[in-house]
């Protein structure tokens, strides 16, 4: 992965169940980087959403990474029915790991990348001691649970911390943000060092969904040139 790049991981929780097959084909032709599923347990979220069975089926009509964000309590439990199910990355909750290196040691040894995720009350010391071990770093811009939800404007300079610490790192960590990344915050997150855009609804609330998925990939590119 290129720091100088912009990706983006369109999130299938504001997408039209009924025609999902053919809005995902649809993004994945053009020009989606990753595929965003957002797993919620009614437990560490108030909501609940999709479990290994979408998981499975989107392997099925994509061939973008699928980009697993584990909203559940006890992720542990459910590492390798993801793994199985086709997750390319999966990323946990730090709140929600009691032992958080050994949950990244797991997701590695069953052969693919590991993230981790912070809500926005949770601090970036937090996952200090796991920078080495991490292949993508999720800040949450809005608390887990939902689409649609205004962007927490305290996440810009958590985001700018981030970066530091993982250009300091020296390792090729994703910096992923998740939660209302649109078209009027979507510079001002990349300026502040974030590469990889989560975005649901400003997509998927669009009538051209691709139209809405490129403006918003456009715009940070046109941020980091
Ligand atoms: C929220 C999810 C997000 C959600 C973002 O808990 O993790 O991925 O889909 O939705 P928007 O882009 O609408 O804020
Ligand atoms: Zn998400």
């Amino acid at each position: 992965m290129e720091t100088h790049k912009i990706y983006i991981a369109p999130s299938i929780l504001s997408a039209d169940l009924l025609q999902l097959k053919m809005q995902v084909e649809m993004l994945t032709e053009n020009g989606a980087d990753f595929i965003h599923v957002d797993v919620m347990d009614g437990h560490f979220v108030p909501n609940l959403t999709f479990g290994p069975n979408m998981v499975k089926a989107l392997k099925r009509i994509t061939s973008l990474p699928l980009d697993v964000h584990l909203m559940i309590s006890n992720p542990d439990l459910y590492i390798e029915d993801y793994v199985r199910a086709g997750a390319d990355i999966l990323t946990v909750h730090e709140e929600a790991c009691t032992h958080l290196h050994r949950t990244i040691q797991s997701i590695h040894q069953q052969g693919i990348k590991a993230g981790v995720s912070l809500n926005p009350a949770t601090s970036l010391s937090t996952i200090e001691n796991v920078l080495d071990d991490i292949d993508l770093l999720l800040i949450m811009t809005v608390n887990p649970g939902f689409g649609g939800q205004k962007f927490i404007p305290q996440g810009l300079k958590k985001i700018a911390e981030a970066r530091k610490m993982i250009n300091a790192s020296g390792r090729d960590i994703l910096l992923e943000v998740d939660g209302g990344v649109d078209s009027s915050t979507v510079e001002s997150i990349v300026q502040h060092g974030a590469r990889v855009l989560v975005s649901g609804s400003a997509i998927f609330g669009q009538k051209d969904i691709v139209a809405a998925m490129q403006t918003l990939k456009s715009l940070g590119e046109k941020t980091l040139s």
